[in-house]
């Protein structure tokens, strides 16, 4: 049994891993910025048998990912997904883009998943091969030019490469440190013309972390295991 830990839980993929983590076993731990109101989740707690629970968490706001993460206590976190995002703002256009949602993007989806590893690092330091995966986008890379979503792209392309930042830094620890594209997925971000449901995803980007070794600390994956260039 793993102690998983998820932010953005509440809907999309977040809701799914850690609905599918619970259904196998594992220890879930699901962040979402209103468990109050997270009602699928809450219903996803409820027929859990213990094996799932609903925090608060803001991953924008550093005093609530702080007192997120008092909520595990000094358990020890197998894994750690990094899954909550937001566009950045509505229109991202060259001559027309709102900067305060682009600054809110890398609050979120940047420096956010950067506090999250802080915040829960005495945690994975105390398990036996820690995982952190985060939830980045095919946005991200170079290898994928699409023009528009400046605040969404930039935001994405930045947590890559903190993340593989964080995992020259936690060599040697134990600990690796991942990024995944999910797939174009179903979701209320992905709209429903998207090519995978969110069942699907979560499957994917759960064997993806299943079978990383310590050699795979860095990489950058699709949901489906290949290596995504970037
Ligand atoms: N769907 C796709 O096609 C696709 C493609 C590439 C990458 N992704 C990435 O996959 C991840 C999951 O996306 P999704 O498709 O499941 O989107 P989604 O259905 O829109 O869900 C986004 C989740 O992030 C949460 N969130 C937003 N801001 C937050 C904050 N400040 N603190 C904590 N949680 C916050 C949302 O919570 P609230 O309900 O409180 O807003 C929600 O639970 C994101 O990182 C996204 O960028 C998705």
């Amino acid at each position: 049994m793993a102690t998983v830990v998820i932010t953005g839980a509440n809907r999309g993929i977040g809701l799914e891993l850690a609905k599918q983590y619970a259904a196998a076993g594992d220890r879930v731990y699901a962040f979402c910025r209103s468990p109050g109101s997270a009602d699928k989740l809450n219903e996803a707690v409820a027929a859990s048998g213990g094996k799932l629970s609903a925090h608060a968490m803001d991953v924008g706001d550093a005093a609530s990912i702080t007192a997120g993460a008092a909520a595990v206590g000094d358990a020890p976190v197998d894994v750690l997904i990094n899954n909550a995002g937001i566009l950045g703002g509505a229109v991202q256009k060259l001559d027309e883009i709102d900067f305060d949602a682009w600054i809110d993007a890398f609050k979120v989806m940047t420096i956010g998943p950067f506090r999250v590893v802080q915040a829960f690092l005495k945690n994975l330091r105390a398990a036996s091969n820690a995982k952190v995966m985060t939830v980045t986008s095919q946005l991200a890379a170079s290898t994928w030019p699409f023009g528009g979503t400046y605040a969404y792209s930039s935001a994405k392309a930045g947590v890559n490469k903190v993340m593989q930042t964080m995992a020259l830094d936690l060599k040697g620890e134990n600990i690796t440190v991942s990024m995944i594209h999910p797939g174009w997925v179903k979701t209320d971000m992905g709209g429903p013309g998207a090519d995978i449901t969110a069942e699907e995803s979560a499957a994917g980007i759960r064997g993806v972390i299943a079978n990383l070794g310590a050699a795979d600390t860095g990489k950058f994956y699709k949901w489906n295991g290949d290596i995504h260039p970037w």
